[in-house]
């Protein structure tokens, strides 16, 4: 197991949509490992693996990470079947896009369907946190950041401020 470097904002490989797993085969089952490692050590509730530049359909999420129980999930090829609702995330961030957290509109439920590692057929109906979790994190796999899914302006201003960052670096 290995702690993976996380890719951060402005990287390009972050908006890259993620290919389907043909076959969950040793290498995936050693990314899975080393995606949850990194995902606890951060800690994070959710990675995907594009974050740790692998751009394969594999997302690994925990919504309570901290907890003693552990309780790890992971999602292969998952998509988003339909939504109802909306409701507002608040205080969401990122792990690719540190020092930065705001309120995202997002779907109030879900109905996600994919495979577990065992390439046993999942199919989950989602509200809340988890609803949240599992949106912000396929939208990983399809290359969209939540700062792509707030407004111009504050998107601007969180920009303006990397760039910023990155000049002084
Ligand atoms: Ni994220």
């Amino acid at each position: 197991m290995a702690i993976l470097t996380i890719l951060t904002y402005p990287d390009k490989f972050l908006s890259r949509p993620a290919k389907p797993v043909e076959n969950i085969d040793g290498t995936i089952q050693d990314m899975i490992e080393d995606m949850s490692s990194t995902m606890y050590e951060a800690p994070g509730v959710g990675l995907a693996a594009i974050q740790v530049g692998f751009d394969q359909s594999i997302i690994v999420y925990d919504i309570s990470p901290r907890d003693e129980k552990r309780s790890l999930h992971v999602l292969i090829n998952p998509k988003i079947i339909s939504s109802e609702g909306t409701t507002i995330s608040e205080d969401e961030g990122c792990l690719s896009v540190p020092d930065y957290r705001t309120d995202v509109k997002r779907s109030a439920s879900v109905l996600v369907e994919g495979f577990d590692r065992k390439e046993k057929p999942l199919r989950i109906d989602a509200h809340g946190q988890l609803a949240v979790v599992l949106q912000h994190e396929i939208d990983h796999l399809n290359g969209i950041l939540f700062i792509d899914r707030i407004s111009s302006l504050k998107r601007g201003l969180y920009k303006k401020r990397i760039k910023k960052m990155l000049k002084q670096k």
